[in-house]
């Protein structure tokens, strides 16, 4: 039997790996438009760091990780996502003594062993900022501006984005006591995930997608009305900043995101055209991150998308795959062809996009294979040609034929330049 892709991974096809080239350049682009650099992480990492950083009780850590022994018995994990390796790589590298905030972004593949289903993979890709080294509430707004000004260039329109605050240790004590006490009285009817993090974390109760929970959940307390005087002015600050840079969005006390290491801001841009996985977008602020992986005490704020989610949404309005095809050369017989496959290379060197045939072909199937390209001038070679120098040249798109000399490619490569093309 033939050997298949792992479930929950996908190859990338001609079709369709342009669209991402395209979606990647606009990302750089928009990135160096900011000040964002790139950043380039391992694949892997020790696993430590995911189970501190993302959290030893996350659906991540628990269920999705794909964890390696090494020969010396030390556990590596591929990364399910992007900021501890950051978060890391700023410490382990000092990034702390260039001036702050340093501004990261990165596109990188992620490893999660869910159960795939549309929008959803064992391996995908997020394009990922982060930001390190300052509190303030404004390079949230930056962040999120980001994610949204990318939107806006892919004309994306139905997409919202959702804004909360979840606190810090501090306020989170106060308002834990009073959702376990309100949890308590349902815990009869949340589903057994939801008795677990009843337990280890209640707040990601309110994150549960079984219908039952979010029916028992309606008169929830939620953290923003628990926010102790810093938590509640920084969210007050990243709503104005929002306002000032012009972007809208809508407070939604449930998004409490996936991973631990949120404080304060947490965010997600939602779409509904995509199905069932619209979170186009995840972000936060983590400032107790680095600390808890050993780091030094630095702050930071980032987000991660999907690139897989991000393509089902803009995928056919992206401009068409053309690397126009300038001259394919049809040839018959020996000589012809050698004369292609010199002239072909030379052509290329000369920054000419040109093609020849490796199959054998008969001049007439050249001729259609040539079309099928979309080439815009087809060049035919005999021996007759071969002997006089000088060969027909056909534009493919007017059917005007021109004489050009073939002796030397520089002597083709003028006659092309001052006749044909312009034909
Ligand atoms: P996350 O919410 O786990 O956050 O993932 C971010 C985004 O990655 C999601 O919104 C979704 O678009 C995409 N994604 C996640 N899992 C899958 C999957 N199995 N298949 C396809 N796409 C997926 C993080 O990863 C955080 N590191 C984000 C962050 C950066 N927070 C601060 N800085």
């Amino acid at each position: 039997m033939a050997i298949t892709a792992p479930k929950g991974t996908r190859d990338i096809l001609p079709e369709e790996s342009y669209k991402w080239v395209y979606l990647e350049e606009e990302i750089r682009c928009l990135c160096s438009l900011y000040r964002y650099e790139e950043i380039r992480t391992p694949m892997f990492e020790k696993t430590e760091l995911f189970v501190r950083g993302v959290g030893q009780e996350t659906d991540i850590v628990q269920k999705e990780m794909y964890t390696f022994e090494h020969r010396d018995k030390e556990s590596f994990s591929l990364k399910p996502e992007g900021t501890a390796a950051v978060v890391r790589a700023y410490g382990e590298n000092k990034l702390y003594t260039l001036p702050q905030p340093v501004k990261l972004y990165y596109l990188t593949p992620c490893f999660r062993a869910e159960r795939p289903q549309k929008g959803r993979y064992r391996q995908f890709h997020q394009f990922g900022i982060e930001v390190l080294g300052t509190k303030s509430a404004g390079i949230d707004a930056e962040v999120i501006a980001l994610a949204a000004r990318l939107f806006k260039q892919l004309k994306i329109e139905n997409i919202k984005l959702y804004i909360n605050s979840v606190g810090c240790g501090k306020c989170r004590e106060a308002y834990y006591h009073t959702l376990k006490t309100f949890l308590a009285t349902k815990l009869d009817v949340l589903c057994e995930d939801c008795q677990k993090r009843y337990e280890k974390n209640p707040m990601r109760v309110l994150d549960c997608k079984e219908e039952t929970c979010q029916a028992a959940l309606q008169e929830a307390p939620y953290m923003v009305d628990y926010l102790c005087e810093e938590c509640e002015e920084h969210f007050a600050e990243v709503k104005e900043n929002l306002q000032l840079m012009q972007v809208a969005y809508e407070i939604n006390p449930r998004i409490v995101r996936g991973l631990d290491y949120y404080e304060k801001t947490a965010f997600e841009f939602v779409t509904e055209d995509i199905g069932a996985q619209g979170t186009i977008c995840g972000g936060g602020r983590y400032d107790g991150l680095s600390e808890l992986i050993g780091g030094p005490k630095t702050p930071g704020i980032g987000f991660g998308m999907g690139l897989e989610r991000l393509l089902m949404l803009v995928g056919d309005k992206l401009p068409a795959k053309k690397a126009a095809l300038q001259i394919y050369i049809a040839s018959m017989g020996r000589q012809a062809e050698k004369k292609a496959q010199e002239m072909v290379e030379q052509l290329r060197a000369q920054g000419i996009c040109a093609e020849k045939d490796f199959m054998q072909r008969s001049l007439k199937s050249q001729m259609k294979y040539a079309d099928k390209l979309g080439a815009e001038n087809v060049l035919i070679l005999g021996d007759e040609e071969i002997n006089a120098g000088t060969a027909e040249i056909k534009n493919m798109q007017t059917g005007e034929q021109c004489r050009v000399s073939i002796k030397t490619t520089e002597q083709f490569v003028a006659d092309y330049k001052a006749g044909v093309k312009k034909a």
